[in-house]
């Protein structure tokens, strides 16, 4: 894996540095400025890979499986150090140069970039019954904005910490556009702990969680309670039968609730703030547990706003924003930003979910990330007011910008009589079956363009070894070819 992940194509559009963060993002496209024009798209966004495997339940067959290699995991752990670093071709100084020398899968900034053509290239053994695994995942929220890139990243067979049999929680059957990842499905509401119990007790082989699932309450006390059950939920079953079990990755946010907020740029050991919030919870419940068995650790990964792929998720801004636009271009209307001035004009950031799943790997795989909450954003900022153009060219549609003097648009409003343009939509354009409510978070889209920017850093991912980063407006660009290719929009 490395430079040579690109595709030739993307890699002479490419003016970034040829750092190996950069040049495997080859879903990305024309990346020629920083203006939002001329941005073309890459067809070859996401390819199938692998064989399939999908069981409502996960199999109780672990044949396959060699328990024993999770054993040896300290000498594959330096192993992977090795390779890492061999791999570095991009070494920054971080501040603790012992860190440096030897942690920084800066690979792994790269590793999941690999456009689909890699992947496919990659042909997976999925169907080779011997293969042997050295980590066990499991994934709370499997089909959600990161969990759907998690799944497509995990078992690749670059991956550091590899090979990884991945299992997959959800509620709802495995959808088709997660269908072709090469993992046990596990159809399980983790609301309810007779469920999970039932259905996590047979995982005894697990050696890492991936927890990016969550519940929206109408209260932050509310969210507390289900939220903290539903974590509770899962330890309660994996950790008394999974007896090598190294590492609990937990995803939050940002964090404040109840606009009461520290003075952004966030980072990571600012104090916690005296409202309630459900990370809070989720993080005492890990700390809490891991103290109990020896050896176990954590992390968490705190991202913003994040561009990604999933129909299922509670927040995706830019599959929103894609039906918005497709909305306005089928009633010829121009696409009008509906926020405020401040937010339209404001510099922000965002965090590409495949960035984020590799943030979580590297964690899960390097020693010295474990133990610690870390943000994790592209690395660069945006305006809206430059993006927005970018997403009306992506839909041929006119870019109506900020409309000076006038008040904000609420996307709730405008959406709720929508419904039957997007059926017909829908219909003449021969996309997947959605109802409008499914594929428009207008409250969430609503909160986003009228709020305050919350910037973030990413100084201590970059001490501690983590050099990833993602061009936002390639990320838009390449999650909106990705919706598009999902036939979710037109
Ligand atoms: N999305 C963002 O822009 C964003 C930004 C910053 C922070 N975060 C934080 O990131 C964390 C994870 O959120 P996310 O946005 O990544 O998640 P998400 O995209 O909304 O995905 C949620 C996933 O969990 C599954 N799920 C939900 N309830 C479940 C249950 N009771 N049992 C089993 N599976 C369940 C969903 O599938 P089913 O519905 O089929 O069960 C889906 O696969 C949250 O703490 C969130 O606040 C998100």
């Amino acid at each position: 894996m490395g430079k040579e992940s690109g595709s030739k194509k993307n890699k002479k559009k490419n003016k970034e540095p040829k750092t190996q963060a950069t040049v495997l993002r080859s879903r990305t496209v024309n990346e020629e400025d920083n203006e939002a024009t001329g941005v073309s798209s890459d067809e070859s966004v996401h390819a199938v890979v692998g064989g399939e495997n999908i069981h409502d339940e996960h199999s109780q067959n672990n044949d396959h499986i060699d328990a024993e290699n999770v054993n040896n995991h300290s000498v594959q752990d330096d192993e992977d150090a090795q390779s890492f670093e061999g791999r570095n071709t991009f070494k920054a100084q971080p501040v603790n140069q012992i860190k440096s020398s030897l942690v920084g899968d800066h690979s792994m900034a790269s590793m999941s970039t690999n456009s689909g053509k890699k992947k496919d290239e990659k042909k997976l053994d999925d169907g080779n019954q011997s293969r042997k695994y050295l980590r066990h995942a499991l994934i709370i929220g499997v089909t959600g904005i990161v969990g759907n890139s998690l799944a497509e990243i995990l078992p690749l067979d670059d991956t550091p910490g590899g090979p990884w049999k991945v299992y997959g929680v959800a509620r709802r059957p495995r959808p088709p556009w997660n269908a072709d990842y090469p993992m046990e499905y596990i159809q399980c509401d983790i609301t309810n702990a007779e469920e999970t119990q039932s259905k996590l007790s047979t995982l005894t082989d697990l050696t890492n969680i991936f927890y990016v699932t969550w519940a929206n309450c109408s209260t932050e006390e509310e969210n507390c309670e289900i939220n903290g059950q539903m974590l509770r939920n899962v330890l309660n079953v994996v950790i008394p039968n999974a007896p090598n079990l190294q590492h609990i990755c937990l995803q939050t946010g940002l964090g404040d609730t109840n606009n009461v907020s520290h003075d952004p740029p966030f980072y990571e050991d600012l104090p916690r703030l005296e409202n309630h919030n459900f990370y809070y919870t989720l993080e005492d419940i890990i700390f809490n547990e891991v103290v109990k068995r020896e050896g176990l650790t954590w992390s968490v990964h705190r991202p913003g706003l994040i561009f990604g792929f999933s129909p299922y998720s509670m927040m995706n801004i830019l599959s929103s924003l894609c039906v918005y636009a497709a909305i306005c271009k089928y009633e010829g209307e121009p696409l009008r930003f509906p926020g405020t001035k401040e937010v339209w004009n404001s510099y922000n950031d965002a965090s590409d979910a495949d960035l984020i799943a590799e943030h979580q790997i590297w964690a899960a795989v390097d020693e010295y990330a474990k133990n610690e909450a870390f943000n994790i954003s592209n690395g660069d900022v945006f305006k809206w007011k430059h993006l927005w153009k970018v997403l009306a060219e992506q839909f041929g549609v006119e870019n109506g910008g900020f409309q000076e003097g006038e008040n904000s648009i609420s996307m709730l409003e405008m959406m709720k009589d929508k419904g039957p343009v997007w059926d017909e939509i829908v219909m003449k354009n021969e996309l997947l079956a959605t109802k409008l409510d499914q594929v428009g978070g207008w409250w969430f889209v609503d909160v986003v363009v009228n709020n305050d920017t919350r910037l973030d850093i990413m100084n201590k991912s970059k001490e501690h070894g983590f050099l990833g980063f993602r061009n936002s407006k390639s990320s838009l660009v390449s999650w909106i070819d990705k919706i598009k290719s999902c036939k979710l929009v037109p």
